[in-house]
């Protein structure tokens, strides 16, 4: 029997990993992304040790969700899954061969048991990490030469690529075949959506913004403070309403860029004691709303928003007969909705009791906590008038 969950993920992911504009691309750069990326000789130092001398960059790094992605909710579907269609998942989760292998003859009791207390010494629960991006045939990539210094240089076999600065080098991971799409997108489209943006004009990569001053942040839709400085927020009131506007001012692809999180703005009408007044809630999606029918993938709507686009949501102070005193509007943002809502609580109802469904579990209830309320404000009005 094909579980659900299976259908679903394969359907969305399992596609050959294409990078645009091979054209004009040096044979090299065509080749980084080849995946599982070959096994290196000596393996892979972890990222601890690369820390150990570049600590901001682990320190950064470390946070991002790119150290994350190995996570319980990738191993719990993957388990389950054939060693091909589990390698075309790690082939962008923990992308190295010298990561995949190690797991494939784990037992998954031992890898459950150990992903709780990160005991464990695979390569692979890194994710996405420093020799992934750096490391090819034992050779240490870097986008361009280090200063001069004295002294003997700590690393012997290094070669300027170039390719590290460019869009293209995050596409690979971050851009879906356009042969499977829905509506005329793939379910992830964000190289497709910068490059339809203005930001290519002004030079503007995806390192731009989000390795700022090569810091190896990777702060996207998780972190509010990155999601505050993309947008500009605008709540005004006028005669016959409070408005909020939300323009997209600092991001350069959709609004989220992928199916997953869900963004709402929500206004609620208050009376003179703070309470809400009947009716008086509305709110406004931001979203790519999508479900799956027998292994088809249905878009309902796309109202996210595109690079420039402006959002209002207005909410009028008279509402069936009664006045507001005041609105109080809100952004809150659900980075990982899809997931808690929508695909493991049908995971759940098919797995049975057991290590997988554990982890599941695991993953399930701590992705409902990364939402939070980006802003909020309260607009009064005197209804005397
Ligand atoms: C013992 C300290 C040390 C360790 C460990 C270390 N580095 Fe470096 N790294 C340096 C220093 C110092 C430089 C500056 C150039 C030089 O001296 O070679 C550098 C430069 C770099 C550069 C720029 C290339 C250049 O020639 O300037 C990159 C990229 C880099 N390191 C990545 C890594 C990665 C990835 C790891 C782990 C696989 C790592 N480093 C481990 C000390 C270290
Ligand atoms: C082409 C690269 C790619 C492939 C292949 C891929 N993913 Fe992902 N996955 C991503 C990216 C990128 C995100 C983060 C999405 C975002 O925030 O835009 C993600 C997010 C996730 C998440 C949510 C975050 C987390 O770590 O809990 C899960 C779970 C996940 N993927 C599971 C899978 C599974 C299972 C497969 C294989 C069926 C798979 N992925 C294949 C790129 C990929
Ligand atoms: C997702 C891919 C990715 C990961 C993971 C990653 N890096 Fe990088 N790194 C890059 C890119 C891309 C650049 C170039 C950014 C730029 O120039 O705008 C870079 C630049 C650097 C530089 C600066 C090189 C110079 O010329 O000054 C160092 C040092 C470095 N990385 C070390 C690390 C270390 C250490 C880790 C792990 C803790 C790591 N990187 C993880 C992609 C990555
Ligand atoms: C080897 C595949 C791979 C490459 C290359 C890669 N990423 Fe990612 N990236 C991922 C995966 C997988 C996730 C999702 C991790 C998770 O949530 O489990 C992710 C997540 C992210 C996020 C999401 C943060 C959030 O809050 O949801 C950002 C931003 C990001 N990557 C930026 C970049 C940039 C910029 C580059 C190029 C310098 C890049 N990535 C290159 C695999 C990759
Ligand atoms: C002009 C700045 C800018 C550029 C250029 C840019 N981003 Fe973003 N990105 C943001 C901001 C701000 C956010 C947070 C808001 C959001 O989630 O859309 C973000 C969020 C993300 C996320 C989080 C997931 C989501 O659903 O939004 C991913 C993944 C991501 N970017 C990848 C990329 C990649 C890959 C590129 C290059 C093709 C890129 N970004 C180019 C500013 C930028």
């Amino acid at each position: 029997m094909i579980r659900w969950h299976r259908l679903f993920l394969i359907s969305i992911v399992l596609l050959p990993i294409t990078i645009h504009c091979r054209a004009d691309q040096s044979r090299i750069t065509e080749d980084y992304w080849d995946t599982p990326i070959p096994f290196q000789n000596p393996s892979p130092p972890a990222p601890e040790e690369c820390g150990a001398c570049h600590t901001d960059k682990y320190t950064d790094w470390s946070r991002s969700r790119h150290a994350q992605a190995f996570s319980p909710g990738l191993l719990g579907q993957i388990v389950d899954y054939a060693e091909a269609d589990a390698t075309s998942c790690l082939n962008c989760h923990a992308p190295m061969a010298d990561q995949q292998e190690p797991l494939f003859q784990a037992e998954l009791e031992t890898l459950a048991a150990d992903m709780e207390g990160h005991r464990t010494d695979l390569l692979a629960r890194h994710g996405v990490f420093c020799a992934a991006c750096h490391l090819r045939d034992g050779v240490l990539n870097a986008p361009s030469a280090s200063p001069a210094q004295a002294g003997p240089r700590v690393h012997d076999r290094v070669r300027i690529e170039p390719f590290l600065r460019d869009s293209r080098f995050c596409s690979a991971c971050h851009q879906f075949d356009t042969a499977l799409s829905v509506n005329g997108k793939p379910l992830q489209d964000t190289y497709r959506e910068w490059l339809d943006s203005p930001y290519p004009e002004q030079g503007r990569t995806c390192q731009s913004c989000h390795m700022p001053n090569q810091a190896h942040l990777f702060s996207g839709i998780h972190d509010p403070d990155m999601v505050r400085q993309g947008l500009t927020i605008t709540p005004h009131a006028t005669g016959a309403a409070a408005v909020l506007v939300v323009r997209s001012t600092g991001i350069g692809h959709r609004f989220p860029t992928y199916i997953v999180p869900r963004v709402r703005l929500t206004g609620l009408l208050l009376n003179s004691d703070g309470r809400p007044l009947p009716d008086g809630y509305h709110e406004k999606v931001l979203q790519r709303q999508m479900t799956i029918d027998n292994g088809r993938w249905i878009e309902h709507s796309d109202t996210r928003l595109e690079p420039g686009a402006t959002a209002t949501l207005s909410i009028p102070w008279q509402e069936g007969g009664s006045c507001g005193n005041a609105v109080q509007f809100r952004i809150v943002v659900e980075p990982e909705w899809f997931y808690h809502e929508k695909v493991f609580p049908i995971v759940l109802e098919e797995l049975e009791d057991g290590p997988a469904r554990d982890l599941i579990k695991q993953e399930k209830s701590i992705a409902e906590t990364r939402s939070f309320v980006l802003f909020e404000t309260i607009l009064p009005h005197d209804c005397v008038n």
